[in-house]
């Protein structure tokens, strides 16, 4: 089973508008300029998402936001919801990010609310997971993205609405990575759990990126790895050559 490389962005709380247009612009001349294999998929703030799905049009690139509620519509100020979110021009929402884990307190069991409304809204998302330092130092990296998984993906998951993004949060923004053995491991025991969840066609249907400090001299070394199936980029992603550098040196 063919599973088709994801190439995504995760501009997080960057950009204003000339920024993200700017971004997005250079992103569809770079994916026109050759012909591609992997998808793409940009998830900037909620604030450009129109502008950069303007930016985008004609261009193979997926629209992401980074978050939604997951009520339809109501009193929940300063939330956005999934409707809202297709209705920009979303076909993605990133869920249960480390940073809205840490920063907003957001439990495995309302991350996997939140992925339910949005697959019911028609919105795939990218659930991700990952083990802090302490964890990891304590032999608890397995463990802990197994009960993420367990906890945070809905039953009604499928490889078509879902993919995964393994984190591990000491590796965001660091410039540290994990051995590829490490990061192979955990998307082998990750896509165990799958199975055991979803069922063994859909775990091997499903998705599973790496995310943490990839850079275009890293991205080889992850994307070859036999279940890793794409990289959630932080950082590189704000700039649009070593973005398309991670995709071109991962051979898509
Ligand atoms: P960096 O690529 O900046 O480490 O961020 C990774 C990340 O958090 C993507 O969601």
């Amino acid at each position: 089973m063919a599973r088709k490389m994801l190439i995504a962005g995760n501009w997080k709380m960057n950009g204003l508008m000339a920024d993200g247009v700017a971004l997005a612009t250079e992103i569809k001349t770079a994916v026109k300029s050759k012909k591609r294999t992997c998808e793409f998929l940009v998830c900037p703030p909620f604030t450009l998402l129109t502008s950069v799905k303007k930016a985008l049009r004609g261009v193979k690139v997926a629209l992401g936001a980074q978050d939604c509620h997951f009520n339809e519509k109501g009193a929940h100020t300063g939330d956005v919801s999934p409707l809202m979110l297709v209705d920009a021009g979303c076909s993605y929402v990133i869920l249960g990010h480390s940073e809205r884990r840490a920063d907003h307190g957001e439990s495995n069991e309302l991350v996997c609310q939140k992925a339910e409304a949005a697959n019911k809204a028609g919105l795939k998302t990218v659930i991700c997971i990952g083990e802090t330092l302490e964890q990891r130092d304590a032999g608890k990296t397995i463990d802990v993205c197994s009960k993420q998984v367990m906890g945070s993906v809905p039953e009604g998951a499928t490889a078509q609405n879902t993919v995964i993004a393994y984190e591990p949060v000491w590796a965001i923004g660091t410039g540290k990575t994990p051995t590829a053995q490490d990061v192979e491991d955990v998307h082998a025991a990750v896509r165990k759990v799958l199975a055991k969840k979803l069922g063994k066609a859909q775990a091997n249907k499903m998705r599973i990126l790496y995310g943490g400090s990839v850079k275009p001299s890293n991205a080889k070394e992850f994307l070859s790895l036999p279940d890793v199936d794409g990289a959630l980029i932080g950082g590189a992603s704000l700039k649009s050559v070593d973005f398309m550098a991670i995709a071109d040196n991962a051979g898509c």
